[in-house]
């Protein structure tokens, strides 16, 4: 923390920049956290918060409902297939508590006895204590280890890094079997968590087609619950509104969050099958419920700027826009994988990742002194671009509605921003 002894402060945003108290402006090829869709101050959303605002502004879900959250639970079921009721919450992390408690609880409702979580390497579900647990990415987490509980890990097919002796299906085909192997032995396994379609804090790894649809499969095939966290990777990110349905795989449970709202407040969702849900059911003295409630859970003016948002994916056709204007993303592959420092680009629908090596035969990650992310951020500064990396990954997660003329823009300015920062992050 000693590097960033003072910080920019961002006053304004309009469209997909963000302006600072002194006038600069950058692009946001970060979507403020991933979570950004129309970019800022979007007058529809503007709208729907000043609107809802003025009617009711926070009642809680304890007891009482309110209309907005109702509206959008309903929506949030029509599009979710197989998906029943919704159980509102104001963070992702929250959200991915809330599925991992159901996930454990349901075992207990009927009477089984299921205890075990099973996940994957380098997965990425919040910064809570469940959540790190589940999603353990060893350079975030290593200081909690002691204090996190323990879960099965199976490993992940990373194209970039197959081990010696695989081809990338055989390490596949290997990493299927392994997990096969270890929920047809293990029957106290309550349920499988992964992200959906993606790792992306783990360092943007794709899945290779059929990979979450197989875990599903076995999933049902040895009654162990599956649960999905499509907060980073849902609502368009990999270029479908819900990626589950794109992967053909079928969860018990899934997350949303990010850009539920829009990326204008702060609102997660985690929703359920009918299966799950009628496990909570039962007389008072039954203790099915589940104990679990936060302050802003179903805050209406959230979920009535999510409403809003949900219509405008409609009105605007979002998915197929994204799905077209990504294929910019494609126009640079070959401009990216030539500059020297660059070992693997890996990208799907707005989401790309440039992984930095020191050597692109041996993969050797870059590893600078200074961290590469403030590297990144200053350098992208001077270019005009709000850049981020997670360990030595520039990350691309531009808002979702970004037109093919800005995307352009930022991809030219990435660019820019690698070279001129390449001095800094190789021999030093
Ligand atoms: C896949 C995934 N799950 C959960 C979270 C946690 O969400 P939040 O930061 O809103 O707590 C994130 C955040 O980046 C994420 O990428």
């Amino acid at each position: 923390m000693k590097e960033w002894n003072s910080f920019d402060t961002i006053t304004k945003g309009k469209g997909m920049w963000l302006i600072d108290s002194k006038g600069n402006k950058m692009l946001d090829a970060v979507a403020s956290m991933w979570c950004n869709v129309w970019g800022h101050s979007n007058p529809e959303l503007v709208k729907a918060i000043t609107d809802q605002s003025k009617k009711l502004q926070h009642s809680s879900m304890f007891n009482l409902t309110n209309e907005p959250a109702e509206r959008l639970a309903d929506s949030l079921v029509k599009i979710s297939p197989g998906m029943y009721k919704v159980f509102f919450s104001d963070n992702g992390s929250s959200a991915m508590e809330i599925a991992i408690k159901i996930a454990l609880q349901y075992w207990k409702n009927i009477g089984g006895k299921k205890t075990k979580i099973a996940t994957i390497e380098n997965g990425y579900h919040g910064d809570t204590f469940g959540a790190m647990s589940v999603g353990y990415v060893p350079e975030f987490f290593s200081k909690f280890k002691e204090q996190l509980f323990s879960t099965i890990q199976f490993p992940v097919p990373n194209k970039y890094k197959i081990p010696k002796g695989f081809t990338f299906i055989d390490y596949q085909d290997y990493c299927l079997e392994i997990i096969e192997k270890k929920l047809s032995k293990n029957n106290n396994i309550a349920a499988f968590v992964m992200e959906s379609g993606a790792q992306v804090a783990g360092g943007v790894i794709i899945y290779p087609k059929g990979f979450q649809r197989k875990i599903s499969k076995l999933c049902k095939k040895y009654n162990v619950l599956f649960v999905l966290d499509e907060i980073a990777t849902g609502f368009g990110r990999l270029g479908s509104m819900i990626q589950y349905n794109e992967q053909k795989s079928i969860p018990d449970i899934v997350a949303y969050g990010k850009m539920l709202t829009g990326g204008y407040l702060t609102m997660a969702a985690t929703l359920t099958n009918k299966k799950v849900y009628d496990s909570f059911l039962g007389e008072f003295n039954d203790w099915k419920h589940l104990f679990h409630g936060h302050t802003y859970t179903g805050n209406p003016i959230a979920a009535a700027v999510a409403n809003e948002n949900l219509k405008m994916y409609q009105r605007n056709h979002l998915i197929k826009k994204i799905q077209k204007t990504s294929k910019i993303f494609e126009k640079f592959y070959q401009e990216i994988s030539e500059i020297d420092i660059v070992g693997d680009i890996r990208h799907k629908g707005m989401l790309m990742g440039i992984e930095l090596v020191t050597s692109k035969k041996k993969k050797t990650p870059i590893h600078p002194k200074k961290s590469i992310n403030k590297i990144f951020f200053e350098e992208g500064k001077k270019h005009g671009i709000y850049l981020r990396t997670l360990g030595n990954i520039v990350m691309l997660v531009p808002p979702l509605a970004i037109s093919e003329k800005e995307l352009n823009l930022l991809l030219k300015k990435t660019i820019m921003t690698i070279k001129s920062a390449r001095s800094k992050v190789v021999n030093c």
